[in-house]
């Protein structure tokens, strides 16, 4: 399994747009998104930011990374805002090892609650698949939400 590093680089940048773009699930502006929650992270660092980072790497180069913080306004919920294995990595435990670590921080930070979204669309039942098997479970579903025909489903994993 890959090294696990926590917080973000500003090499980070780059990996992270690689990583993304590796996807194919993600547009133009979603990529300028993910890379600006790094620059939001390097900029005012993690807990101002409220963006935190664990990347997994493999010789000292990035083939996953995930995104999360807790939620403004909130007790103890968070927010995974980016769960990404490089294509040529899927489906071999690297996501699976980077939620558990996630989980286990937003667990070190006293959160009790992880929230993520995803789109309903066919391309995303594999996703949606992973969260079930990293013991999320779905709590809520948006139809027409980001697109006539493309839903959101939130799911939710509970630490208690
Ligand atoms: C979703 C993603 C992060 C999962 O990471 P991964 O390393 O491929 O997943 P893992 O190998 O750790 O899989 C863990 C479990 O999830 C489930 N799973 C993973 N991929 C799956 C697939 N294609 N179909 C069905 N179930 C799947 C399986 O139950 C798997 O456990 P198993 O291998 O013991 O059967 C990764 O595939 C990815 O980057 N996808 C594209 C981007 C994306 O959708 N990100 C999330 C939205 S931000």
């Amino acid at each position: 399994m890959p090294m696990l590093r926590s917080g973000a680089k500003p090499e980070d940048r780059l990996a992270v747009r690689r990583l993304v773009a590796s996807t194919g699930f993600f547009s133009a502006s979603e990529e300028e998104i993910a890379v600006e929650l790094v620059d939001d992270a390097l900029a005012k660092g993690e807990v101002a930011s409220g963006y935190r980072f664990i990347f997994a790497e493999d010789a000292g180069q990035p083939v996953g990374y995930v995104c999360f913080g807790p939620i403004a306004g909130t007790e103890a919920s968070h927010d995974l805002y980016w769960i990404v294995v490089d294509n040529t990595r899927r489906g071999r435990g690297v996501g699976r090892f980077l939620e558990q670590a996630c989980a286990e921080a937003v667990r070190g930070l006293g959160g009790r609650r992880i929230y993520v979204d995803t789109s309903s669309r066919d391309q995303y039942a594999p996703t949606r698949a992973f969260y079930l098997a990293c013991g999320y479970r779905e709590a809520a579903r948006l139809d027409d939400f980001y697109a006539a025909g493309d839903g959101k489903v939130i799911f939710v994993k509970s630490l208690d």
